[in-house]
């Protein structure tokens, strides 16, 4: 028998057994001042490209004022209760009513945090019998959502509808077997590459497979598709998706997420998903400032083609002088480089300290070994000019990477005054 604790301080983890020198710098960071593309970082001006702030909204003045207003007049402890119990209220009711009604659904249901409602919405849709099917890429959540399903699991190679098509062969064997279903799960847009899930190509395979299709459009909510409904809208495949999800963290600039589909789907959600059942309604301030970001979303849709100025600019920018930023068709901009862990790091502390640009780093597993992944995050709210400078700041990177500025072997470590 082991002591749990003495495993655990053994064994701190794939992200964990940095923590001596990565804590508070490279993870968890702390970032200072209002949210946006200028903010202070280890005491210096730093121009941010990690944040998930689509749109510029976490800042907009009417997004304050509503999110303020709120908190003065509800506090942040109402509704008390879960929503089946005691905490509902006709502004969660309007929200979701008008959040489904935005991507073409007949009925919403809101959720509290994104990550546990996917994984409780795959755990409430599945019976043991029925067979789930996800892109090898997916999001943790949906992978965690999958973990709960104890009937039988396959993944398909990310993106590849012919392994797609295989692995519904397999399902569809199976799911008559046992005498259920399909549910087909992937995302809109990939958070990490900007790619796209290939929803017109899924849909189709509706016609030769049955299946139910759910999709995690965290990062196509807002920002994709003409009126900004997301990726589906972009396909032009809105009816194709049986249940549609997103969340607030991103585009909306909030905390909450929900989930769209057939009234009686969000019902049976309404009554079983055991993580809003089980736990405390989302509180009013959150509720007033997402109806307000949803108003403003549909409303000013300058912002969205803002976002995409500074997107094509930066991409096409990076392109141009000759860097590898992968397949994405969103927002969100990997530049892949060449090189160790090491060097990534001393790359990322040249960036933050010399240059003033704040990235963030992937690195393996998410990216392959010698692949150094700094992914960009441009948003409504950067210039043209940051752009500009951030494409020359890792024009000059580069070729210091290709010098051999950076040691290979030497990872940064300093702890520079955080
Ligand atoms: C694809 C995807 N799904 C779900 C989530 C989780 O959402 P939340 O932050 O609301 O928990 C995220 C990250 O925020 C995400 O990127």
């Amino acid at each position: 028998m082991v002591d749990i604790f003495t495993r655990i301080k053994g064994m701190p983890g794939p992200l964990g057994q940095y923590q001596e020198f990565a804590d508070g710098y490279y993870m968890f960071p702390k970032l200072v001042g209002e949210i946006g593309p200028h903010m202070k970082f280890n005491g210096k001006e730093v121009l941010v490209w990690s944040l998930n702030n689509y749109l510029g909204l976490a800042n907009d003045p009417e997004v304050r004022k509503a999110d303020a207003d709120a908190a003065a007049q509800y506090g942040m402890a109402a509704p008390m209760g879960a929503r089946m119990m005691s905490g509902d209220t006709v502004y969660h009711q309007e929200l979701e009513q008008k959040l489904a009604a935005f991507v073409g659904k007949p009925k919403g249901f809101l959720v509290n945090f994104g990550y546990q409602a996917m994984i409780s919405i795959i755990d409430c849709l599945l019976s043991p019998r029925d067979v789930v099917v996800v892109d090898k890429e997916s999001h943790a959540c949906i992978y965690d959502g999958v973990r709960m399903h104890i009937g039988r699991k396959f993944s398909f190679k990310h993106n590849d509808m012919a392994d797609l098509r295989g692995v519904l062969t397999r399902a569809t064997k199976f799911a008559e077997e046992s005498g259920g279903g399909i549910l087909v799960i992937t995302e809109g847009v990939f958070g990490m590459s900007g790619e796209l899930g290939k929803l017109d190509e899924i849909v189709a395979m509706k016609k030769d497979f049955d299946f139910r299709l759910l999709i995690d459009d965290a990062h196509g909510f807002g920002t994709m598709g003409k009126r900004g409904t997301g990726t589906a809208e972009h396909f032009g495949v809105e009816d194709g998706i049986d249940v549609h999800f997103a969340t607030f963290a991103k585009s909306m600039a909030g905390i909450g997420a929900f989930v769209a589909s057939e009234k009686e789907i969000i019902d049976h959600l309404r009554f079983n998903m055991r993580s809003q059942t089980y736990a405390k309604s989302l509180p009013m301030p959150m509720v007033m400032g997402a109806l307000k970001r949803l108003e403003i979303i549909q409303t000013r849709p300058e912002i969205r083609e803002k976002l995409w100025t500074v997107t094509r600019a930066l991409q096409k920018g990076l392109r141009e002088k000759g860097f590898d930023i992968g397949k994405t068709e969103a927002n969100v901009t990997p530049v892949f480089l060449s090189g160790t862990v090491a060097q990534a790091t001393q790359i990322v502390v040249d960036m933050r300290e010399n240059y003033g640009i704040f990235c963030s780093m992937v690195l393996y597993p998410v990216v392959p070994k010698g692949t150094i992944e700094l992914r960009l995050i441009p948003t409504a709210a950067h210039s043209l000019e940051d752009v500009e400078r951030t494409i020359q700041v890792f024009s000059e990177v580069r070729e210091k990477l290709d010098k051999g500025v950076y040691s290979e072997t030497e990872i940064n470590n300093q702890r520079i005054n955080f």
